[in-house]
């Protein structure tokens, strides 16, 4: 059967009718790749996982929420979204409202988005208006407009988000035959992380011995960690910008999922995050955006600190939230410089090293 998005792949676990029409760009069943290289450099002595979220259609995982968000707002008669983003959640929301043929609002945080992302908010003729703020503020605006005028609010809010993101955690299941040991992922608005429990727990109740809980663990950049921290945080700031948040709205449902699961929401500096963004492209050839790479630089920090050695090692999956490409500045700041060589043979063999 050819692959048409996760609404139709999994209905049953959804809150959508028979006749609902399907804004879809077949989202969802991305790769889970095994890590070859990663377990031995880092001393896990268990198996890592890389789920690629990156490899749906607009970059990130934010299209699994938007495929449900858009199908609901067209089938309630909406004829405008919008949303406040630090870059993937606007271009999502704006793919799908082109699909839709509806209009699509974007606010944000002036200067602060990886210009891939920008470039696909642009391209699919969204909105987009630059704030003189951060991501907090952005959020609160695209509310009180929501709440204002005839407009459906699209950011992880907006339950139906939740409920297709749940569906990576029961492809997770459905990859292993089981749910994993340990969920690594980043944690910025917090929407996620919710999802995650959201669906595990599904897969749990349908059949408790073999999708036993994974311990969720979560991971804010050090300069953005709120809910580390325990306060929201007025001026967040890290180089990983998708989680450059200070106040998530899905706070306490995270703490809930780290709490019902024995779990951590820990905090990585962005030396850390930049360190795992170069060793998961260099040594496994995945290439993601910074603020994924918080989930598998909280594994290296994890393995650093021994946590290992009281917890089992077992099966490790870490959400890589969004792809490389998102975010070339980055890429291209943080690697070596491509060298500059004459057109002629014996300088391009001398700088090859023959
Ligand atoms: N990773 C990436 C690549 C993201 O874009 C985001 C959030 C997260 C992780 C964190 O997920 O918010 O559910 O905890 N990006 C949002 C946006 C805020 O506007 O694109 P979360």
């Amino acid at each position: 059967m050819i692959y048409k998005g996760l609404i139709e792949k999994y209905r049953k676990f959804l809150p959508v009718s028979d006749t609902i029409s399907v804004i879809s760009l077949h989202e969802g069943n991305t790769p889970i790749i095994k890590a070859r290289n990663l377990p031995l450099k880092i001393g896990f002595n268990g198996e890592i996982y890389f789920k690629f979220e990156g490899m749906n259609p607009t970059g990130s995982f934010k299209d699994r929420g938007m495929t449900m968000a858009v199908s609901k707002a067209v089938e309630a008669g909406s004829k405008v979204i919008i949303c406040a983003s630090t870059g993937n959640t606007a271009a999502s929301a704006a793919a799908y409202a082109a699909r839709a043929g509806i209009k699509c609002i974007v606010l944000i945080p002036d200067g602060k988005i990886a210009f891939g992302k920008l470039s696909q908010a642009l391209m699919h003729r969204a909105e987009v208006l630059e704030i003189n703020g951060n991501f907090d503020d952005a959020l609160n605006f695209a509310k009180e407009l929501s709440g204002k005028y005839p407009i459906t609010l699209v950011n992880s809010v907006n339950p139906y988000r939740i409920e297709g993101q749940k569906t990576a955690a029961y492809e997770i299941c459905e990859n292993l035959g089981e749910a994993p040991d340990y969920q690594f992922l980043p944690v910025g608005n917090a929407g996620n992380i919710t999802a995650y429990w959201k669906g595990y727990k599904d897969y749990n109740k349908a059949e408790p011995s073999k999708y036993v809980l994974p311990k969720m663990m979560g991971f804010q950049a050090a300069g953005a960690a709120p809910i580390v921290e325990g306060y929201p945080i007025a001026k967040p700031e890290t180089i990983a910008t998708a989680i450059r948040i200070g106040n998530p709205v899905s706070w306490k449902t995270a703490v809930e999922a780290r709490d019902e699961s024995n779990g951590v929401i820990d905090k990585v500096t962005d030396e850390e995050i930049l360190e795992a963004y170069r060793i998961v492209a260099a040594t496994e050839g995945v290439f993601c955006e910074p603020a994924s790479a918080s989930s598998i630089a909280g594994l290296i920090k994890y393995v650093k600190r021994g946590y290992f050695k009281n917890n089992k090692f077992g099966k490790a999956v870490c959400i890589l939230t969004g792809h490389g490409l998102k975010d070339p500045d980055n890429a291209v700041s943080n690697a070596v410089k491509p060298k500059k060589v004459k057109a002629n043979m014996k300088d391009i063999i001398d700088a090859v090293g023959f």
